[in-house]
């Protein structure tokens, strides 16, 4: 797998930040360095979510500006060794696509994850880079995880995968929104990188910014993910 990946939402609330946060903590567990950059221009989460936002005084805005040199906004997390999170700026603030793509190129990590909302800064970097999507398995977020597969691919993207978040079994077979998830990912169109499942200590967590010891649910699931990108083989199920 590359080294930088590009996770968005489908729709706002389908847990991009959460995967985001998971998958990083995951792949630093594994022994990997590795960068989560905040994109969320305007309106920083990955701070909080892994407990660094006390510290901040620089973030991505101040690098993109000449501030300050990239290490001076990088703050070390918690959660894993070898986590850092690059905040985003707490002010909105207009950044191309080819500049950002430019600055996480420059960036010695083994994995980069740039936590992205659904827009165009990330459609035009999912141009450069492999991007993931976030689905719920939900009507709604299914049909709005196609839009944006679409819209990625429209820009360029040639390597999408999707995550279907905040899995129950109980609720999708209760729900039968879909017969089964093939008929989700049909529907979404992406190749399927992983399903991670609810958990709600993982999100108290992240809510908290308080690192949790033990493995939860969507961590598992997570784990053998980051084993995945890390070139291990081992199947998805
Ligand atoms: N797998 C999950 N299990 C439990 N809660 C989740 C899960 N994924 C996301 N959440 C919660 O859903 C809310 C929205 O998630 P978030 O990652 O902020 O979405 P996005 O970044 O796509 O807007 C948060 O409160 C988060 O903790
Ligand atoms: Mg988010």
């Amino acid at each position: 797998m590359e080294k930088v990946t590009v996770i968005l939402s489908s729709k706002g609330g389908s847990g991009a930040s959460f995967v985001t946060a998971g998958l990083g903590t995951a792949l630093a567990k594994r022994g990997k360095s590795v960068l989560i950059a905040d994109c969320g221009f305007g309106m920083r989460e990955i701070d909080l979510m892994l407990g660094v936002s006390d510290r901040l005084v620089f973030d991505m805005g101040d690098v993109i500006s000449e501030n300050c040199k990239v290490e001076n906004a990088v703050y070390p997390s918690d959660f894993a060794d070898g986590l850092c999170v690059l905040p985003a700026p707490q002010e909105n603030m207009s950044v191309s696509p080819d500049v950002l793509k430019n600055l996480l190129e420059t960036l010695d990590y083994d994995y980069i994850l740039a936590d992205c909302r659904c827009d165009s800064l990330a459609f035009g970097l999912s141009r450069y880079f492999q991007t993931v999507i976030t689905v719920q398995p939900e009507p709604l977020s299914v049909r709005c995880g196609n839009r944006v597969f679409l819209k990625c691919r429209e820009c360029g993207a040639n390597n999408i995968r999707l995550i279907i978040n905040r899995f129950s079994e109980r609720d999708f077979f209760d729900k039968k929104y879909f017969a089964d998830l093939d008929e989700v990912i049909d529907k979404v169109g992406a190749r399927l990188l992983g399903v991670v499942p609810e958990d709600d200590i993982l999100s108290s967590a992240f809510q908290k910014g308080l690192p949790w010891r033990e493995k939860t649910k969507a961590l598992y699931a997570l784990d053998r993910i980051a084993a995945r990108i890390d070139g291990v083989a081992i199947p998805l199920f």
